[in-house]
C-alpha cells in the first residue's frame, strides 16, 4: 500500500494532492542570513558520526545519500572515506553554501541533487547507507511513513539508515509542561545558538512526532531498528536501522 503510495506521488507529481517539500523545508533553511551563519552555529558532529557508519562497514567502495544534506557537514566528512556521497536537499540556498564548500574542499566523488525525501530518484547502485539528520521532521506523519518506504528502496537489503531527528519521547499528557522545559533552553541570539523563538517555531510550525509513532513507521517500512538512542532528555532520537 505504501510502496503504491511512493510511486503514485512520483506519477502525481503535478497533482493537487502532492506534498510540497520546498513550502515545507523550513522557513531559516531557505534563508541566507541562516544558512551563512549554520555552520558556525550547528556542529553536526560529523566526524563522530562517520565512525558510527565506519564501525557498521562504511568504507572505500561504499555508497552514501545524504537526504537532507544542508550544508554538508556529513557529506564533506564522508566523502574521502567512501566511493560515492549524493548530497539531496530542497534547499536552493543551502545548496549553494554546499557547492562553494565542496569546490574550496576539492572533492570529486560529491553528486549534488536539488530534491526531496519525496521525490529524489536515486540512479546507479543502491546505496550501502543513507544518512538523514534533523531533516525528516519537516514532512507530517503521512509523509514520513512515504518517505521512509522510498528510502527503503534506495538501499540495498542489509543496507543502514542512520536516522537522528528531534523526536518527542514522552507521553501527550505531559507535552505542555516538556514542550515549554524545552522551549526554555533556547537563547536569544540566533547568532550563536537555537533562540527560543527558534524552538517554538519547531514545534508550532515542524513536524516533530513521538517515538512511538515514528518507531513503527520505520518497521512498516521495511527496517529492523538495531539501536535508539534518545538525547538529550527524550528530545532527540538517533536511530541505526537496517533495511529488511
Ligand atoms: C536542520 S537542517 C540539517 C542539515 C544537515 N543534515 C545537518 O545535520 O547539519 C535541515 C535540512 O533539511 C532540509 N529539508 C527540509 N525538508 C526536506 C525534504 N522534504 N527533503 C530533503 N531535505 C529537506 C532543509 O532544507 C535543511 O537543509
Amino acid at each position: 500500500m505504501l510502496a503504491g503510495m511512493a510511486t503514485a506521488s512520483r506519477r502525481n507529481a503535478s497533482a493537487g494532492w502532492t506534498f510540497d517539500e520546498v513550502a515545507s523545508a523550513g522557513r531559516e533553511n531557505l534563508d541566507v542570513d541562516h544558512v551563512g551563519r549554520y555552520d558556525a552555529k550547528a556542529d553536526a558532529g560529523a566526524a563522530e558520526e562517520l565512525v558510527v557508519l565506519e564501525d557498521l562497514g562504511l568504507g572505500p567502495e561504499s555508497v552514501v545519500v545524504d537526504l537532507g544534506a544542508g550544508t554538508g557537514q556529513f557529506t564533506l566528512a564522508a566523502a574521502p572515506a567512501c566511493r560515492r556521497v549524493v548530497a539531496v536537499d530542497v534547499s536552493p540556498v543551502m545548496l549553494s553554501r554546499l557547492r562553494t564548500k565542496l569546490d574550496a574542499a576539492d572533492v570529486s566523488n560529491v553528486e549534488v541533487v536539488q530534491s526531496g525525501f519525496l521525490s529524489y530518484e536515486h540512479r546507479g547502485n543502491p546505496a550501502d547507507f543513507v544518512y538523514s539528520r534533523y531533516a525528516l521532521h519537516h514532512l507530517p506523519d503521512f509523509w514520513k511513513a512515504v518517505a521512509l518506504t522510498r528510502v527503503r528502496h534506495v538501499l540495498r537489503p542489509g543496507g543502514v539508515l542512520r536516522l537522528s531527528d528531534v523526536v518527542y519521547g514522552f507521553d501527550p499528557a505531559e507535552a505542555e509542561e516538556r514542550i515549554e522545559a524545552w522551549c526554555a533552553t533556547g537563547g536569544t541570539d540566533v547568532e550563536v545558538a537555537w533562540s527560543r523563538a527558534e524552538l517554538e517555531e519547531h514545534v508550532r510550525d515542524e513536524h516533530s512526532t513521538f517515538t512511538w509513532l515514528l518507531e513503527p513507521m520505520m518497521q512498516r517500512a521495511g527496517f529492523e531498528i538495531e539501536a535508539a538512542v534518545y538525547v538529550p532528555d527524550h528530545f532527540s532520537a538517533q536511530y541505526v536501522a537496517r533495511a529488511i
